[in-house]
């Protein structure tokens, strides 16, 4: 094994030993296969590559000070997988072959679980995808279920510093009845051109609006909005935006620590009310937003003043990350210790 930075590792791709492999066919799912190859052979004519039959999820794996290695809500990815699968006609992954899985490729990969106290962890890739042949727009009759895994960094360069955002008007990432509720590949395709945007006018992601209207606040990149106002988390409501498990888990933890919680159609109007704002996931885990540039009215929306993530964003991050690596004490009953 390489020599790796681990406090400095960037969000990124790292080869490790071994990924994890099932395939569903004549109607049901077949043994774990362990791969050592980062290729896959599939056929040319695979509604994967076609017309789009692919879905992901993003978990991580984090080592305790007791060296210990635990998951946050893995049935809530594999949940939400399922959920997925249903969204654009895919088998589903049982929740059982899922965390089977999960933990195979995290045990066979355990060499690669980063360090405790470097800030890093241990990404992890499940995705699913249509391999069988159709040239018809149909699903197909066969999946193939991979899980890889990549030992990560923070998502935005800034880690827990604030992060420059741009909102996005020209373009959708999902629409109301669409697929963005689903954690599909379609929508990230369709959310390249707001993020190439965004980065080339010197931001770090794209903030989109709702497709009807552009009245309210949907997401930001690949992750999900949250603002503080009045001792109060508010976060949208919409039908067009990924149902965030982070977030989801600090709507609770909010109201454990006290403050109000609200999820509601958030106005794109309200931005200058809130007292600090933040993008929420996976990869993201809390990144405070410094700045958000409308930037078609030219009008700059500006917090985190002192250059530092305020107090209820500070407290929410720790919170949530100390229980993630098992600092603090777990109340919620979110984390499973794996035994390998
Ligand atoms: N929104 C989008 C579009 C995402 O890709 C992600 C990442 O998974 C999130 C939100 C955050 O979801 P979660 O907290 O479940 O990782
Ligand atoms: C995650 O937070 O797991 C994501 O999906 C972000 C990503 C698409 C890189």
């Amino acid at each position: 094994m390489q020599d790796l930075n681990w406090s400095k590792l960037p969000f990124g791709y790292v080869k490790t030993h071994y990924n994890v492999r099932s395939v569903y066919k004549d109607g049901k799912w077949g043994e774990i296969e362990v791969s050592d190859s980062e290729h896959i052979n599939i056929h040319i004519a695979a509604t994967a590559l076609h017309y789009g039959q692919e879905a992901f999820e993003g978990m991580k794996a984090y080592r305790g000070k007791d060296g210990k290695i635990r998951l946050f809500r893995w049935d809530e990815n594999a949940k939400r997988l399922q959920y997925s699968a249903r969204g654009i006609y895919m088998a589903e992954v049982p929740e059982q072959l899922f965390f089977d899985m999960v933990k195979k490729v995290v045990e066979l990969n355990k060499d690669f679980v980063p360090p405790h106290g470097t800030g890093a962890s241990l990404y992890i890739r499940p995705f699913l995808f249509g391999t069988g042949p159709k040239v018809g727009v149909q699903p197909s009759d066969e999946y193939t279920f991979v899980i890889f895994v990549t030992p990560v960094g923070p998502y935005f360069k800034e880690g827990f510093n604030p992060v420059k955002i741009a909102v996005v008007r020209d373009s959708d990432r999902a629409a109301p009845l669409g697929t963005g509720t689903y954690k599909v590949g379609g929508n990230y395709a369709a959310s390249l051109y707001g993020t190439i945007k965004s980065v080339k006018a010197g931001y770090g992601a794209p903030m989109y609006l709702d497709a009807k209207e552009k009245k309210y606040i949907d997401e930001i990149g690949a992750a999900n909005f949250f603002g503080i106002k009045d001792n109060t988390y508010i976060t949208p409501e919409s039908p067009s935006i990924l149902p965030s498990i982070t977030n989801k888990s600090l709507e609770q933890l909010a109201a454990h620590l006290g403050y109000k919680v609200e999820r509601r159609p958030v106005a794109f109007d309200e931005l200058s009310s809130f007292e600090e704002v933040g993008a929420c996931g996976t990869a993201a885990v809390i990144s405070p937003i410094g700045e958000i540039k409308d930037l078609d009215e030219d009008v700059t929306y500006t917090y985190c003043k002192d250059g530092k993530a305020g107090p209820v964003s500070t407290k929410l991050y720790e919170t949530l990350v100390g229980i993630q690596y098992g600092d603090i004490e777990d109340p919620f009953n979110w984390v499973t210790i794996l035994d390998i």
